[in-house]
């Protein structure tokens, strides 16, 4: 499990409310982001899903739960599970984290506004980078099961 930072922990967990309220609306304009500047990446997802809206949801609530659970990450495992097992279905690779990151906290950045600080930011920073750690590693795992 990674380590974060005290202090991350608790901006994270003080964003929490803003997520509960704002987190689908920052997901939808993420994967607009992502979508705009990396169009290649389209071909993995179920465009279905973008336009229903369930994709953008489900991203809300994972990232609503991390925020909620950053320092108990072990109660997250089932939720790990899932989304591993779905992205190594979907052939995400380890280098396409940084996208989705730099997508996330740009629209976390237009959606909080003011609220959106430079503290906040840099806390979310390591936070994704925690949890792309976690997904990259499980994945891999899944990857090297499936070619042995
Ligand atoms: C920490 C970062 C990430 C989180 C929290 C996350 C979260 C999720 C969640 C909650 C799902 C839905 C799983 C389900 O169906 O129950 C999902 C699916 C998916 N994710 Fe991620 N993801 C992350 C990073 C990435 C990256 C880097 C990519 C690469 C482009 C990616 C591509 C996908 C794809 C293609 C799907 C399947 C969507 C579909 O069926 O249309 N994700 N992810």
């Amino acid at each position: 499990m990674p380590d974060i930072n005290p202090n991350t922990i608790e901006l994270v967990k003080s964003t929490a409310p803003l997520l509960k309220k704002h987190g689908k609306q920052i997901t939808t304009r993420m994967y607009e982001i992502m979508f705009h500047n990396h169009p290649e990446v389209k071909q993995q997802f179920d465009l279905s899903s973008q336009a229903n809206g369930s994709q953008p949801a489900k991203l809300a609530t994972a990232l609503f739960s991390y925020a909620t659970h950053i320092d108990d990450l072990e109660s997250l495992s089932s939720m790990v599970e899932t989304i591993a097992h779905r992205h190594v279905n979907t052939h995400v690779q380890p280098e396409q984290y940084p996208i989705v990151g730099e997508s996330l906290l740009q629209a976390i950045k237009e959606i909080l506004g003011e609220a959106a600080t430079e503290e906040v930011i840099a806390a979310w920073t390591q936070a994704y980078q925690a949890l792309a750690e976690v997904f990259i590693n499980r994945e891999g795992q899944i990857y090297q099961e499936q070619s042995g």
